[in-house]
């Protein structure tokens, strides 16, 4: 593994802290459509760093977002602020009619987080958007709900921020110095304002995504090889997002300081954007480090076992592959048929379970693809097989007390049990009556669910127009769950953490994937996975591993050959894959994990520190301090790697007397 990522000078290695941000009043607000709402990757940004977050700026750490009733309810401690700033603001926009909920996401670190209600202010829309036209020249239209939630949402938030800046100036000595961290264009609207209404903080906007790329990329055009050639106006006019994208733009260039999430993104931001990130800001995860090495393997074995149970039922009646030769893979992610690469998954399966028949392997495979999409509930064929399951499953759990009972008496009077009779003929009527049941005219199916839109369903259409239908022949099965997991789930009931530990290869051929935290999450659980270099992370990956390969990430060449050539390098991949044996993949196991310090926010907060400071720098120039030599420094605070005091060098124990 190199770390060439990390040993850049110009990062100087040096941290704020919790303690310093007090010190120095420095506030920081991070806001964002996803904090404690869940839905894709920003939400995954947002919560795993909150631990290393408040480690750095304290108490004086407050994130910002929606307030969202069902994920609320269950993520937050709510409670009132007692005094401070915090309490003046909310007080004072609370008697103007604002609804915010206060108190702390229940994370790791704990975070302050105000959540807005914007329905409390919706009376309030056309006369914020008359200022935002009137101050901006950005116009929206009135059928767009999303960015007129994100109308509503930016101005309680820039009201709030503007209210804090007065509050805090209040009678202190040392004047506060805020930091306002803005994440993707839905929360856009709060970084313009603030730099309209000209209140004195600094600002950074982060982009996940550039919304033209991922509406040009799910279309079929050659979109990286046609950056620099693409007129942005009409294209974001011919998809009536040109308000969204004005929203995005102005953002980027208002803000002190823009970063995204890799450098590939960046290079798409400069052409469809117009501005280069003044920093790159990769995604971490909260990497937790078990005592053993073992336990993660010990995890995927315990989880392997409840992915069997699945699938038991799933293929009752046509379950004649062994499960101890039976590998998992998967795909999961938003519904981006193919952006998230879900196209060449499906390609890619059909020529594998044409490869494992040629090559008369004994191994299975079972591939999921998990993207919620519009249902009726699930169906009653995969129901019906669960229940099959459980049945016989409760069957034999019944046949083996009664069999051990009479084994047990047979004992006790001292002759051995006489096996023929064992199984005593009622047993035999039970189990009969359950194998009969299980008996099924049609073949396995190839969903879970009820699809709403069946016929025209991308996923469903591409299985069945590569004939993957869960025949008896197929040595690739496939199960199509179009929702999220959950372990409430009455069918599937598992985590998706749970899941994905108990599977053996993540699949993400992404086309358009800034960053992708699925397969880095897959890393640092010690699953294999396949990404692309087209996404952040395969990137990112092969700039910092020397053989990513056999630390099992495969990286599917998506920008130097054709399609087709694609197609066949993802499925010689997971041949190849399928051809380990067990001692293999374990070992496998065992390096990928290896590689989840490269993806801990101990190590990638850094990019985030930066920027912080970079920004604050821009508008609190005291912060920059001249040497005898009249160079100019940034000064920062004390790093957090410094012992509080000397105690901790001390020797702990006696040195041993001779
Ligand atoms: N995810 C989830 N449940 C699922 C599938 C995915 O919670 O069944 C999460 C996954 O853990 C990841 C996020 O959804 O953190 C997807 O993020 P990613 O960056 O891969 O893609 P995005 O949706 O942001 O484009
Ligand atoms: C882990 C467990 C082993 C188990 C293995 C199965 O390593 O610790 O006890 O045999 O998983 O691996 P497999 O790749 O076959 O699912
Ligand atoms: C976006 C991107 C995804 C990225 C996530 C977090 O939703 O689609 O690739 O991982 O944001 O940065």
């Amino acid at each position: 593994i190199t770390r060439r990522f990390y040993s850049t000078n110009d990062l100087m290695g040096v941290l704020d802290s919790g303690d310093s941000a007090e010190a120095e009043n420095i506030w920081t607000f991070e806001c964002a459509w996803e904090v404690v709402n869940k839905v894709g990757g920003i939400y995954t940004v947002i919560r795993s760093k909150t631990g290393i977050s408040v480690e750095e700026t304290g108490n004086r750490y407050v994130l910002m977002g929606p307030y969202k009733k069902q994920f609320a309810q269950t993520e937050i401690e709510e409670f009132e602020f007692s005094q401070g700033p915090l309490y003046d603001v909310v007080t004072k926009l609370r008697d103007n009619g604002f609804k915010i909920h206060t108190g702390s996401w229940l994370v790791d670190g704990n975070p302050l987080v105000l959540l807005f209600d914007i329905s409390s202010v919706s009376y309030n829309l056309n006369k914020y958007k008359q200022e935002l036209f009137d101050k901006s020249g950005i116009g929206l239209p009135d059928n767009d709900t999303e960015s007129n939630d994100c109308v509503l949402f930016g101005f309680m938030v820039a009201q709030f921020i503007a209210d804090f800046n007065h509050f805090a100036n209040k009678d202190v000595e040392i004047s506060p110095k805020i930091v306002c961290h803005f994440h993707e264009w839905l929360s856009g609207i709060g970084l313009i304002m603030i730099r309209l209404w000209n209140i004195n903080v600094s600002t950074v906007f982060t982009t996940h995504a550039t919304l033209l790329g991922r509406y040009l990329c799910a279309g079929s055009i050659d979109f990286y090889n046609s950056l620099d050639k693409f007129d942005i106006d009409a294209e974001a006019g011919k998809r009536q997002i040109y308000h969204r994208y004005c929203i995005e733009r102005a953002a980027t260039h208002q803000a002190h300081i823009f970063t995204t999430v890799s450098d590939i993104t960046g290079i798409e931001a400069e052409h469809l954007l117009k501005r280069k990130p003044d920093i790159i800001t990769p995604n971490g995860l909260n990497v937790k480090k078990f005592s053993a090495l073992h336990e993660f393997q010990n995890l995927h074995a315990v989880n392997k076992e409840k992915i069997h149970d699945f699938v038991r039922g799933h293929f009752h009646g046509y379950h004649d592959f062994d499960l101890d030769k039976t590998l998992y893979f998967f795909i999961a992610g938003r519904y981006e048929f193919s952006n998230k690469g879900a196209d060449l998954f499906i390609e890619g399966l059909a020529r594998l379970n044409h490869m494992i028949k040629e090559s008369g392997s004994d191994k299975t495979v079972v591939a999921f693809l998990i993207f919620p999409t519009r249902t009726n509930s699930y169906n009653v064929e995969s129901l019906r097989g669960q229940a099959i399951a459980k049945s016989l499953r409760d069957t034999v759990h019944v046949v083996q007390q009664d069999i051990g009972k009479r084994m047990y008496d047979a004992c006790l009077s001292g002759k051995l049990p006489d096996s023929e009779e064992l199984l005593s003929k009622d047993d035999l009527v039970k189990l009969k009556r359950c194998v009969f049941a299980s008996h099924r005219s049609s073949l396995p199916p190839i969903t879970t669910h009820n699809v709403v839109d069946d016929h025209a369903d991308p996923v469903l259409y591409n299985l069945r127009r590569c004939q993957l239908f869960n025949n008896r022949s197929d040595r690739v099965k496939v199960i199509f769950h179009p929702e999220f997991l959950s372990s409430s789930n009455p069918l599937f009931g598992l985590d998706y953490e749970d899941f994905v530990r108990g599977c053996h290869l993540g699949v993400f051929p992404s086309y358009y994937e800034p960053w992708g935290y699925t397969p880095a999450e897959c890393t640092v659980m010690g699953i294999p996975s396949v990404t692309t270099n087209l996404s952040g992370f395969g990137c990112f990956m092969d700039d910092h591993v020397a053989d990513p390969t056999s630390y099992g990430i495969y990286i599917v060449d998506r920008r130097f050959i054709g399609l087709d050539d694609s197609i066949s390098q993802l499925a010689s991949y997971m041949h190849d894959f399928v051809s380990l044996n067990r001692r293999q993949r374990i070992i496998q196991r065992n390096r990928t994990e290896r590689l989840s310090d490269l993806l801990d926010w101990r190590s990638l907060a850094t990019y985030y520190r930066r920027a912080r400071m970079l920004a604050l720098h821009k508008v609190f120039p005291e912060l920059i301090i001249e040497d005898e030599n009249g160079v100019r420094h940034i000064k920062y605070p004390r790093p957090i790697s410094e012992p509080p005091s000397p105690a901790s060098s001390r020797a702990t124990t006696p040195a041993p007397s001779n």
